[in-house]
């Protein structure tokens, strides 16, 4: 028989999600939904970490919800559930903390990075790497799907993981991280990378003239239309709209540009066009989510009974292994 393989990964829900979100980690989950045993979760306990208003956090996890439902995750294929609903997570966070060096956690990117741009660091902020392993380590998962800048924190997770066999005996099964090679970084409105803490994003769902107009806002250089543009496969719109447009029709426009004569303001015409159509059936689908949030709520909650169950035994099996089972 096949061993049976569990995919897992989450999201934050800590803003409005992006065409970044949906390319660089949305749409991979979602097509892998079918290839294995998919555990997809919300990581509003994460989000505790950057995000102190309790109604928008609320807010997004119902948001995120409603846009991954909306985008193709089917809780009828995959175990899609809200971290905060399964508390065996935040034990054995604790119960794996003692495995993990000071130094390891220090060298941490996202966290050096945080410290850099200014951020206070608190506990929270510094041990994330621990409740992002006890979610990966909870449900015996094998593949990891994450963006590059989460490859580190499955590392530690092998790490501790390992760690804790060596200590206590087989306890956990070693994950994988799955990086997604082919989907590069997404371009925000600004040219750097895609991110709500740039504020140059371009939302999934939202509102026709506000995308529009951020749509119309995307930064390109001062060369006139007429000139031919030999980097045109470098240009933003051009690689949103391969994206989301049919290769023939994609490329038609990365020729037009190359060879001069399409002008930056029909390019982003166009690639509005190309969005809007894109994400046509994800809004209907969203809308009707909207009009059915007893279907939402409850479709979390059953996944969440479902994680569970699965938390429950290997929680218990790290129980006993670590001395702190019955006496
Ligand atoms: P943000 O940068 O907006 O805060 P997150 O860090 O919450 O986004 O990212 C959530 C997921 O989306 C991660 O897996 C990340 O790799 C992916 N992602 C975010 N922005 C991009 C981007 N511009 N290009 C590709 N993937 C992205
Ligand atoms: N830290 C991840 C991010 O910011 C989200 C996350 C939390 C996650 N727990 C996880 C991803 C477990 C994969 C597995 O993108």
């Amino acid at each position: 028989m096949a061993a049976r393989m569990r995919i897992l990964t989450g999201i934050q829900p800590t803003g409005t999600l992006h065409l970044g979100n949906y390319f660089g980690a949305m749409l991979p989950a979602i097509n892998l939904q079918t290839q294995g045993e998919g555990f997809y979760f919300i990581a509003d306990l994460h989000s505790m970490t950057s995000l102190f208003d309790p109604k928008e956090r609320l807010e997004n996890v119902l948001n995120v919800a409603l846009d991954f439902m909306a985008c193709g995750l089917d809780p009828k294929k995959c175990v899609f559930f809200r971290q905060s609903e399964v508390p065996e997570v935040t034990e054995l966070t604790w119960i794996l903390s003692p495995m993990a060096p000071m130094g390891l956690l220090e060298r941490c990117h996202s966290y050096k990075d945080k410290l850099a741009k200014g951020v206070e660091a608190n506990h929270a902020l510094f041990s994330y790497p621990l409740l992002m392993a006890a979610d990966i380590l909870l449900y015996e998962t094998n593949i990891v799907p994450v963006g590059k800048d989460q490859k580190q924190h499955v590392e530690v997770t092998r790490d501790i993981a390992i760690k804790f066999n060596n200590t206590y005996g087989q306890t956990f099964v070693i994950p994988e991280p799955q990086i997604q090679e082919s989907v590069s970084v997404i371009p925000g409105v600004d040219g750097q990378k895609m991110s709500k803490s740039y504020n140059n994003t371009i939302s999934i769902f939202g509102d026709e003239k506000s995308i529009r107009k951020r749509i119309m806002g995307i930064q390109m250089d001062s060369r006139t239309p007429s000139e031919p543009k030999p980097d045109a496969d470098k240009n933003s719109a051009i690689i949103l709209i391969k994206l989301m447009a049919e290769p023939s029709v994609a490329q038609e426009y990365e020729d037009r540009l190359r060879v001069g004569g399409l002008g930056y303001g029909d390019l982003k015409k166009a690639l509005f066009e190309i969005y809007w159509n894109y994400f046509e059936p994800a809004r209907k689908k969203r809308a009707e989510l909207v009009a059915n949030l007893d279907y939402v709520r409850q479709s979390l909650k059953e996944a969440a009974e479902k994680a569970r169950t699965v938390a429950a035994v290997v929680l218990d099996r790290a129980r006993k292994a670590s001395g702190i089972g019955p006496i």
